[in-house]
């Protein structure tokens, strides 16, 4: 009897020592779960508005119309204060802006626009007659990303394609008239990362000298496309450490050059 109980006590003492064990291991994504499942419902609940909506209503009231910095620095501010919201933020935004700078391109493509932080942010660098093409499947956030790029003053510069990106990239050359692609920035679901450069690679979008770069190739990382790039003879790639947007979680940027 004594015997039961103090293998019992034993056994939940170390099933209460693993479950602390495992919530410190991956407290980073219970934080994470907590806050985007459960607070943001909640929220979302009680103000009758989405996260994305917030932001924006935020930039109206905050931004200065016409000036893609002040639009950009009110996103900042409302995510590292108020809200997290998936941006690549300025930490990661600055080494954007250093490969855009370099690349010097005509014409951009962007996977996953979300609310428009990122291509408002390769936007503002582009000199005149240079394109960015944005592929977004979510409606509602492709409604929000238009409206903040109307607010930032490019919207010459930036066309929002709504669709899916396997459905959309077979479409560019025909339907877009766009013959290669300068700059490709990945920042969808992961799991796209590989086939839409292979589908990219496919429809002669790249050129020699092409610039693939990637988002959050470490959290949550894109395994896949870091070996498929990495193994390639015809890539050539650079890898820059970085932390996750408006976190201190360690994250990196991948670039990869078509050598053709
Ligand atoms: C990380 S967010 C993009 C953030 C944005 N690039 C920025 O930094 O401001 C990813 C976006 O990709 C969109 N997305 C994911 N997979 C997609 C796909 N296959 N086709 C089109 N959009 C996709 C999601 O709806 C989401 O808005």
């Amino acid at each position: 009897m004594l015997e039961g109980l103090v293998l019992g006590t034993i056994f939940a003492t170390i099933i209460l020592f693993l479950v602390l064990f495992l919530a410190w291991r991956f407290r980073a994504v219970l934080i994470f779960f907590w806050h985007e499942k459960i607070l943001v419902s909640f929220v979302n609940f009680l103000s009758g508005m989405s996260k994305e909506e917030r932001i924006l209503s935020w930039v109206k009231e905050h931004a200065m119309a016409g000036n893609p910095q002040s639009v950009l620095d009110a996103i900042d501010y409302y995510c590292y204060n108020t809200e997290w919201a998936m941006n690549v933020g300025d930490i990661k935004g600055v080494i954007m802006d250093r490969i855009v700078e370099e690349a010097k391109p005509r014409v951009l493509l962007e996977l996953g626009t979300y609310c428009g932080y990122s291509a408002i942010r390769m936007a503002r660098l582009l000199p005149p007659g240079a394109r960015l093409f944005t592929i977004e499947f979510n409606e509602s956030f492709a409604s929000i990303a238009s409206q903040m790029i109307q607010l930032a003053g490019l919207q010459d510069k930036i066309s929002i394609l709504k669709g899916s990106t396997q459905e959309i990239i077979p479409q560019l050359k025909k339907k877009h008239e766009i013959s290669t692609v300068d700059l490709v920035f990945l920042d969808h679901w992961k799991d796209r990362y590989l086939p839409d450069t292979q589908l990219l690679l496919e429809s002669g979008l790249l050129r020699k000298g092409s610039v693939l770069l990637a988002d959050n190739v470490i959290c949550p990382g894109a395994p896949e496309f870091l070996q498929f790039v990495r193994g390639h003879p015809r890539f050539q790639c650079t890898h820059y450490p970085a932390t996750v947007e408006y976190l201190r979680m360690r994250d990196a940027l991948e670039k990869a050059v078509f050598l053709g």
